[in-house]
């Protein structure tokens, strides 16, 4: 028997479909509550406002459980690789070799992008950030592939943006870095895999070879996978909005992009590191720092901890911190900011405010110091997430677009002025 909340308004009973997801997760479908009563509801930053049911990750928060397609995320990030993890959240089961060679062998092949996109790089001051750089080249795309903004695209030609996309978004923001440091471009090498094929349009120059170390390899698949996608947040909720709009995938992701830019979402692993530096400048005093986060006044949050939805752990910080470890240890890396780090940290998990209002690290306290370690600068790690999330949010925004979801249009409860007459300029 179906199950239906019952809304009380006015001494007037409601009922409300009850709908029920594969892992028990429970929620009141209240969309026709407005036209049957009136009200709207009022959920300012979505806290608990489902936008979408959704088939391709399950998050439980509580728990600290992430898993895409149903594969728990550590499994992903010991077994798999990155192009594999985007295949199986994009077409929702892993791939049989076949299909896995084929895909990595048409992103590889798509990897060049158009000169003219080199004359628009330049136009950029050197004073532009890289993912300011991003949203507009990938948004550019549609300039040079003008058929992208047919909404009933093909599955065909959807799957070839698809495959255009991930292949050209390394080359991008590849490019876009060289640009910032006045050095020349790399062109991708398509006999490398993909992530070596990043590193080496990122740190090759063309006067000397550039030698791939696995150990970089290794962890930035781990990375990448472990930022593959994280269900309807800020940047993955834009991506499904604009695309509702009948937007094209390119224009979507370069929303996602802007959107995952800000500290307080992807942003928030440069702020780390930034934090980090200023702490280390300051004395390297952990506590001092403890005391500005607790502190109401002080507008400082200490970045890295914190998340909407884990109030447990983020699995992908656990996964993280030890990634860090092996690689700094690898690497023969001795970081001192790692050491702040890890004072923070421990002095955060044993300070009452943090515990109270379960606050843990999330993925962005370590993923920075890994970045730092295999030599990725500041300014891209925002970059690296968004390279790590675009599988995500193309799944996402096909799912949106498969399931032929309505346009997102949310409503709000006006609090301005009422009624007024208009008043002349001599009389104001
Ligand atoms: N430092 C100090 N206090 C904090 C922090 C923090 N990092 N995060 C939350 N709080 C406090 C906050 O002041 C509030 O206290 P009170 O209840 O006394 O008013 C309480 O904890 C609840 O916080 P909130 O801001 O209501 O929680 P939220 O779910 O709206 O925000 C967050 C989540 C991630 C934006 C926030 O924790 C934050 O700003 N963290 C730092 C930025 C960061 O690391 N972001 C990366 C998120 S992970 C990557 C991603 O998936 O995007």
């Amino acid at each position: 028997m179906s199950e239906f909340a019952e809304i009380i308004l006015e001494g007037k009973s409601y009922q409300m479909p009850v709908v029920e997801g594969s892992e028990n997760e429970k929620a009141i479908d209240i969309a026709s509550l407005r036209a049957q009563s009136g009200y709207i509801t009022l959920d300012s930053g979505y806290k608990n406002t489902g936008a979408t049911t959704s088939a391709i990750t399950f998050l439980d928060g509580e728990q600290g459980i992430l898993r895409y397609r149903g594969y728990p995320i550590e499994q992903l990030a010991e077994k798999s690789n990155f192009i594999e993890v985007a295949y199986l959240l994009i077409y929702g089961s892993l791939p049989t070799e076949q299909e896995l060679q084929d895909f990595s062998d048409r992103i590889r092949r798509h990897t060049l992008v158009n000169e003219d996109m080199r004359k628009i790089l330049d136009g950029f001051p050197s004073t532009s950030h890289p993912m300011g750089i991003l949203s507009a080249l990938i948004s550019s795309l549609t300039a040079f592939y003008p058929e992208s903004l047919n909404p009933n695209q093909s599955q065909e030609e959807v799957d070839l943006s698809i495959i255009r996309l991930l292949a050209k978004i390394s080359t991008i923001a590849a490019w876009s870095y060289k640009n910032s440091i006045g050095h020349p471009v790399n062109y991708p090498k398509n006999k490398l895999d993909y992530c070596s094929n990043f590193l080496h349009m990122m740190f090759a120059y063309p006067t000397e070879d550039y030698e791939i170390n696995p150990v970089v390899v290794d962890a930035l698949n781990k990375l990448l996978i472990l930022h593959a996608d994280h269900e309807q947040n800020c940047s993955t909720s834009t991506v499904r909005l604009v695309g509702s709009a009948n937007a094209s995938l390119y224009s979507s992701v370069s929303a996602g992009i802007s959107a995952l830019w800000g500290p307080l979402h992807g942003g928030a692993n440069q702020a780390v590191i930034e934090m980090l530096e200023a702490i280390k400048a300051d004395g390297g005093d952990s506590k001092k720092y403890i005391e500005k986060a607790k502190d109401k006044d002080d507008p400082f949050r200490l970045m890295g901890f914190g998340h909407r939805v884990y109030k447990n752990f983020d699995p992908r910080a656990k996964i993280i911190k030890k990634a860090a470890d092996e690689v700094l240890t690898a690497l023969g890396i001795n970081d001192p900011i790692l050491t702040i780090a890890k004072e923070l940290e421990e002095a955060a998990l044993n300070d009452p405010y943090f515990v109270e209002r379960k606050l843990y690290p999330n993925v962005d306290f370590y993923s920075g110091i890994i970045y730092r370690a295999i030599g990725i600068p500041t300014d891209m790690f925002t970059v690296m997430f968004a390279l790590g999330r675009l599988p995500g949010w193309i799944a996402q925004w096909k799912e949106m677009r498969e399931n032929k979801e309505p346009i997102g249009r949310p409503r709000q409860v006006y609090t301005g002025a009422t009624e007024r007459d208009y008043v002349s300029i001599e009389k104001r």
